[in-house]
């Protein structure tokens, strides 16, 4: 790999959205595009690292010289992540998870009858994988676990104040806060992100490009590895 601040170290990234099937053709999903995980993963190249990627659904394109694999659902994505996990030195958890998935899949397509009620859809949880890696974690403390926290708050004191109560209640390293709504960062090429940290570093802000706010996320993990 290239030299730099992460060389010789393996990062593992999670990027996209889950897809949670109902039917042969229909799916639950979120609007997640990807773009911030795939921003991580080529800052995280740049820096010199080893990257793995695990992609949900995207709708961008994974560079050239990324590893990566793909996944659909919130299951198939915990599989792939504690398997990858246990041999990185950083996990990066940018994919938007769904945190329910339908409890019945059912084999033909749901189909409208005018004889029949409505159909009622039953949601059961998925496990949270980014407490699972926490929970995986060897004893030495790595890998260094990265969660996000998207917020649709627009109170910023408290949803800062859920945002660090959330870093404590996951157990994960750092925690990049942003702001989400229907118009705002997802698909978009520009963000706002806050970044906690549990060594007890100061909040750090940005505003910009989702390349810039990589660019962030690393030079923070750089940081906490170096101690
Ligand atoms: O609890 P919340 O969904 O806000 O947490 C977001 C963080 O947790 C993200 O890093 C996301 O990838 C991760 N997550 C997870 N498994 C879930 C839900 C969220 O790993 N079921």
């Amino acid at each position: 790999s290239e030299p730099g601040p992460l060389a010789g170290k393996r990062v593992l990234i999670t990027a996209g959205g889950t897809r949670e099937p109902l039917d042969p053709v229909r799916f639950l999903g979120n609007r997640s595009s990807g773009k911030q995980g795939i921003a991580l993963a080529r800052a995280a190249a740049a820096a010199g690292a080893e990257v793995e990627l695990i992609a949900a659904h995207i709708e961008v394109a994974i560079p050239d010289g990324i590893k990566s694999s793909s996944v659909e659902t919130a299951l198939d994505l915990r599989e792939a992540t504690l398997e990858a996990a246990a041999r990185s030195d950083v996990v990066i958890m940018a994919a938007a998870v769904a945190d329910f998935r339908p409890a019945e899949v059912t084999d033909s397509k749901i189909k409208k009858r005018d004889d029949a009620a409505d159909p009622v859809i039953t949601l059961v949880r998925n496990p949270d994988i980014l407490v699972e890696v926490v929970q995986q974690r060897g004893t030495d403390g790595t890998p260094l676990i990265v969660g996000f926290a998207a917020e649709t708050g627009d109170d910023r004191g408290n949803v800062l104040d859920y945002a660090l109560s959330k870093l404590e209640r996951k157990g994960c390293d750092l925690l990049v806060l942003n702001r989400v709504g229907r118009h705002l960062v997802f698909g978009q090429d520009e963000t706002e992100i806050t970044v906690l940290a549990r060594s007890g570093a100061e909040p750090q802000s940005h505003r910009g490009s989702k390349d810039s706010a990589a660019a962030t996320v690393i030079e923070r993990i750089v940081a906490e590895l170096s101690g």
